[in-house]
């Protein structure tokens, strides 16, 4: 049986979940998997907050020096979330030759590329399956089971709470500001929710997601995001209508050389298997060269799942005689050769207002035309305070020719009021 020292940074809602996870399955995994987890340190903000009263007070540091230089401790887990002082604390850890297992995404997506380094030159194990949706092993299920596999195309929802905001908009017709409110009342959302609703959250997850299917590093800054703050009720009920049903996806594509990377607000058909992951279930759709379509569907986030996560990473840690890294080129840029498009493909749902008088509906249709948009579906509704609501959706069309479009049809007689990308078809 073999016995791995283990040091805390934070001790939170994962954190105590991992505890807890620790005491209730040690002997199982001590049984299983012939390691015992001895958890030495938890570094703590405050040692007198109150927390899982198992947690013995004795474990409890304010000192992030007495886990990353303590010589006793072999795994750090980083808990501690935010982009700093969680990276360098577990910088040092690497450099002190440890083991670190971290669900902090933000830290990862931004800095991944310190970090890796520091392992490599220590000889350090990296691990972060539960930075990157929860319980779900989609970071596994990419390196190890997807090998084989030229993977093209990602899409997924990564982020729950979103994902539990526009479900609620989508089954109760409810404005955006309304159901927000609510899910912070119900703790699903932050009291500050812009790292979530603004979609940071997916973009950091989508970094590192991408980066590993295409085994090329995707940094944070150049993934395009928009959030779901100006979504409308009006298009979701539209969009419903007309067969679609509305997530915040995190979208990567790759072909050849150039990569698309992108978190938006998203249609995509009642049937496409993505359209039935509601409330905070996250999920993960992808296209294989050789495996074809596949989805990865779970809990992306909580006390329980992450710590799912993160024990795993332990195991999978312990089991290995040498740490196993990327084999990319880890800098924070896009690789050389490698290029990213802001001039995507996809259908276009598009809500106009309208003057409803002679030559409108000519006007739109010249405008899409010159840039050689066509249209697939097309909706004419009773007007809203004497302006005509237009719904329509295009055939395949190129994200910029799309925008001059827009800008060309947005005059005194028609206003451009919203415009929501479809995937998925
Ligand atoms: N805030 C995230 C979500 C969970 O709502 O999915 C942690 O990444």
């Amino acid at each position: 049986m073999r016995t791995i020292t283990v040091g805390f940074l934070g001790c939170g809602n994962i954190g105590c979940g991992v505890w807890k996870l620790l005491n209730e399955f040690g002997e199982d995994i001590r049984h299983r998997a012939e390691v015992r987890f001895d958890i030495k340190r938890i570094l703590v903000r405050d040692i007198h907050k109150k927390r899982d009263e198992t947690v013995p007070e004795a474990l409890l540091t304010t000192d992030p020096a007495a886990i990353t230089d303590d010589p006793a401790i072999e795994m750090v887990l980083e808990f501690m979330g935010g982009e700093e002082p969680a990276t360098q604390y577990m910088l040092r850890a690497l450099e002190m030759g440890k083991t670190v297992v971290t669900a902090n995404k933000m830290a990862l997506a931004l800095n991944w590329h310190l970090l890796q380094a520091a392992a490599e030159k220590h000889r350090s194990g990296l691990y972060y399956e539960a930075a990157v949706c929860g319980a779900i092993p989609v970071i596994r299920t990419t390196i190890d089971s997807l090998q084989s596999n030229r993977i093209e195309a990602m899409m997924g929802i990564v982020n729950g709470t979103t994902n539990y905001i526009l479900t609620r908009m989508s089954q109760e017709g409810s404005a955006y500001a309304d159901v927000l409110k609510e899910a912070q009342r119900l703790g699903l959302a932050e009291p500050d929710p812009t790292s979530d609703v603004e979609g940071f959250d997916a973009a950091y997850k989508l970094s590192i997601l991408s980066s590993l299917a295409f085994h090329a590093r995707v940094p944070f800054d150049v993934i395009y995001r928009q959030g779901i703050s100006q979504v409308n009720a009006a298009d979701i009920a539209y969009g419903k209508e007309l067969g679609y049903t509305m997530k915040l996806l995190a979208i990567a594509k790759r072909q050849g050389n150039v990569i698309d990377a992108r978190v938006h607000p998203t249609f995509i058909p009642n049937d496409h298997p993505l359209a039935s992951v509601n409330g905070s279930f996250n999920a993960i759709f992808l296209h294989g060269h050789a495996c074809d379509d596949m989805m990865l569907f779970g809990r992306g986030a909580g006390s329980a799942p992450t710590a799912s996560a993160v024990v795993s990473d332990m195991l999978y840690a312990a089991s290995r005689e040498t740490p196993r890294h990327p084999t990319f080129h880890n800098e924070n840029a896009l690789a050389p050769g490698l290029r990213v498009t802001d001039d995507w493909h996809c259908s276009f749902y598009i809500r106009l207002s309208a003057s409803d008088r002679p030559g409108v509906m000519a006007h739109i249709t010249a405008c899409l035309g010159n840039e050689g948009i066509s249209i697939r579906n097309l909706v004419q509704r009773d007007a809203v305070a004497s302006r005509a609501q237009i719904v329509l959706i295009t055939h395949d069309a190129g994200e910029r020719s799309l925008r001059q479009a827009l800008s060309a049809i947005d005059s005194p007689d028609v206003r451009v009021e919203s415009m929501i990308r479809v995937e998925g078809k």
